[in-house]
């Protein structure tokens, strides 16, 4: 049986009431809050940055795992674990110098994470797998929530963890974008052990149900 975990998207939540949005999710099972930034440079969208996510670490019972799609990553790290990060992505397309980036992360002490575009395959990050501790599959061209899922990740999830598994590795896969009880199963299948979901549980009629129904799901797993 897989232990996957749930990472609400506060992309998908109303700000007006963010303090509320905190509250309310800290009462349910999730285990993450993926908070999504964008610079309308690496990403055509803008979104929030330091201020918004300190005011969410205030309230958070929950770790927060923060997905940075901007450029120049680096030039920010350590004000984003200052804002209250605990696990700091970074695009592979936004850094030149990653494997320098990903140290710059774990000095921080935050946990380091590298995130993929569903056109960049997982080989290009096997030369530093290692150094990670997570690595986040967009299954979707990041920007924007509620898009559809791209069924190419799974056989990028598939690949992603048998390398993972014949390394004898630690590293957590995540999936982002998409992702809702009608695909779950087939990418914990895979071999996720993350969800990212943001409309899929921010425009549930019963967010709470919505969470446990996707932590609930027992997909059948050869390597677990
Ligand atoms: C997309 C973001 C995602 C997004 C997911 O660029 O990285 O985290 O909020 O939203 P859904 O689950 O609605 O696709
Ligand atoms: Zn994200």
């Amino acid at each position: 049986m897989s232990k996957h975990l749930i990472a609400p998207s506060f992309l998908s939540c109303d700000f007006g009431r963010t303090n509320e949005e905190v509250k309310y999710y800290n009462q349910s099972n999730a285990d993450w809050y993926h908070l999504d930034v964008m610079d309308g440079r690496f990403v055509p969208n803008i979104s929030f940055g330091f201020p918004i996510i300190s005011s969410i670490k205030k309230l958070a019972t929950k770790p927060l795992d923060v997905h940075l799609m901007i450029v120049e990553p680096e030039k920010y790290i350590s004000q984003f674990r200052d804002a209250g990060a605990d696990n700091i992505s970074i695009h592979a397309e936004a850094s030149h110098h990653l494997h320098r980036a990903i140290y710059q992360i774990k000095e921080t002490g935050a946990k380091a994470g590298v995130a993929l575009n569903p056109s960049s395959p997982v080989q290009s990050i096997f030369d530093v797998l290692e150094d990670l501790d997570l690595v986040c599959l967009m299954s979707v061209n990041p920007g924007f929530g509620g898009q559809k899922f791209i069924y190419r990740t799974l056989q990028k999830i598939k690949d992603l963890k048998a390398e993972i598994i014949s390394r004898n590795l630690d590293v957590l896969i995540e999936i982002d974008g998409g992702v809702g009880l009608e695909n779950a199963e087939v990418i914990l299948q895979a071999g996720a052990d993350v969800l990212v979901a943001g409309n899929a549980v921010f425009k549930s009629t019963n967010p709470y149900q919505t969470i446990d129904q996707l932590k609930a799901i027992e997909a059948v797993r050869s390597f677990d």
